[in-house]
């Protein structure tokens, strides 16, 4: 039966209900309805609604109804409840006869909702803080691992200059560092209270919000109930941060797909998280780091559809916003796998050294080492840029490395060039040069690297 038969004659249609229900996608709040249900009963215990025995009679059944279906969803589905607040409720009726009735004094499902809300969106915010920091660990213990191989880096997808890959993976511990952040950043906004809001005019007993608050472990109460009861600005963020961190998740992804292509051919992933082809015997997919790729549109998509369902909602609550949960749990489930996959990828991976070496020394990477020679040797910057390109077209005709080039013929482009030019443009220089702060060069990254295991 649903909550609010009173002032209705007529059953709702059939397609009403299936349209209206929102019990398939809610019941995942059943531990924090319950738990919330379970300060409410303390509450209103403590504006005379309840006697101590009734709350504590109420306690013993609501721990009971969760004990009996925490780990069933169907049997909650099943009940044909319109929603998990429903559903507590008739089950604790049930359970309990009128008594059950009392627990709804002074509550609304909006201020009930918005609090199971906030509390899974703390338990999820803090899980996915755990999975950040896992894949953090990952990154470092990659880059510790692989710390000295040599690669090329990239600009326009063009070999640009050559880089440590242990410099690449502290790259996306900086991403997901910032990520971390972020999202403590959100869970400390989202650290307040709504029950005790009512509908929308705050609850019409005398209770203490802050024993509320305090007793679910939220830092504070909320502080204006039309606010509340129609904020979601938590669920947006989450999926804001969830979709930055799938941006970040899908660049790295995509960097290994193509560190992983034949053509480059610079790493290798473990058979555990690779697949192959149904028709083509000789492939090795990876199909875990463009499933994260793929992922990230979909939790952008969810990240749009709850901004524009919230877009110019008058105040107070609105039936709109039952539409938010569906892609916050998408966004949250889909978050917290990619995480987890993408440590699993980076803990079986293989840098294949030659290839990322011989691909460094190929394609001109140390062109500005010669420009900055000629720099040392007193040219204008701007000047031996230009002769570096000279230099390059002419070394692009015949095939050949810069270093490859003798002296005889360096020398026609400038006469500064002397026979220490060959010194500079080895990889080892290219790289050594790199020792400011945020570098490249070994000691660099080795004195990041420390940082970073000290944290
Ligand atoms: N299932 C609803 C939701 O998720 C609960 C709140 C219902 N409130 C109401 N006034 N109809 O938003």
């Amino acid at each position: 039966m649903a909550l609010w038969g009173g002032r209705f004659s007529q059953e709702s249609s059939a397609l009403f209900k299936l349209f209206n229900d929102s019990l398939p996608v809610d019941y995942r709040l059943i531990e924090e309805d319950i738990v919330g249900s379970i300060a409410w009963a303390t509450a209103i215990t403590s504006v005379g609604i309840l006697t101590q025995q009734e709350c504590e009679q109420l306690h013993a059944a609501l721990n009971e109804l969760l004990a009996e279906v925490a780990d069933k969803p169907e049997a909650i589905i099943a009940s044909g409840a319109e929603d998990i607040h429903s559903f507590v409720e008739q089950s604790l009726i049930a359970k309990v006869g009128d008594l059950g009735k009392k627990l709804h004094t002074g509550r609304s499902r909006n201020d009930q909702v918005a609090t199971d809300l906030k509390l899974w969106c703390r338990k999820e915010g803090e899980q996915s803080l755990a999975l950040l920091q896992k894949l953090r660990g990952a990154l470092i213990d990659l880059a510790a691992r692989e710390i000295d191989a040599v690669m090329p880096g990239y600009t326009h997808l063009q070999r640009a200059q050559p880089v440590l890959f242990g410099h690449w993976c502290l790259a996306y511990v900086e991403m997901f560092e910032r990520d971390i952040s972020r999202l403590e950043d959100a869970l400390k906004r989202a650290d307040t209270c709504p029950l005790g809001s009512g509908a929308l005019a705050g609850t019409a007993y005398p209770m203490d919000r802050h024993a509320i608050a305090e007793s679910l472990g939220f830092a504070a109460p909320t502080l204006n109930s039309l606010d509340t009861v129609s904020d979601r600005d938590h669920v947006i963020e989450l999926c804001s941060d969830a979709s930055i961190s799938m941006m970040h998740l899908s660049r790295m992804a995509e960097d290994l797909i193509f560190f992983n292509s034949g053509e480059a051919g610079f790493i290798d992933l473990d058979d555990e998280v690779t697949s192959g082809s149904s028709l083509m015997p000789q492939k090795k997919n990876p199909d875990a780091l463009e499933l994260i790729r793929g992922k990230t549109g979909r939790v952008y998509g969810s990240l749009m559809g709850i901004l524009t369902t919230m877009k110019a909602l008058p105040l107070a609550y609105n039936k709109d916003m039952q539409e938010d949960k569906e892609g916050l749990f998408d966004v949250m489930d889909s978050w917290s796998i990619c995480l987890e996959m993408a440590a699993l990828v980076l803990s079986g991976l293989q840098v294949n050294r030659e290839r990322t070496l011989a691909a460094a020394q190929q394609g001109y990477a140390n062109s500005t080492e010669l420009a900055d020679y000629l720099v040392a040797k007193g040219m204008p910057f701007r000047e031996a840029h230009h002769v570096v390109g000279e230099v390059v077209v002419v070394a692009i005709g015949k095939q050949t490395p810069l270093e490859e080039l003798p002296l005889a013929e360096l020398k026609q482009f400038s006469d500064v060039i002397e026979d220490d030019v060959y010194a500079c443009l080895t990889i080892e220089s290219c790289l050594e040069k790199r020792e400011a702060l945020g570098g490249t060069s070994i000691l660099q990254v080795k004195q990041a690297l420390a940082v970073k295991q000290g944290q």
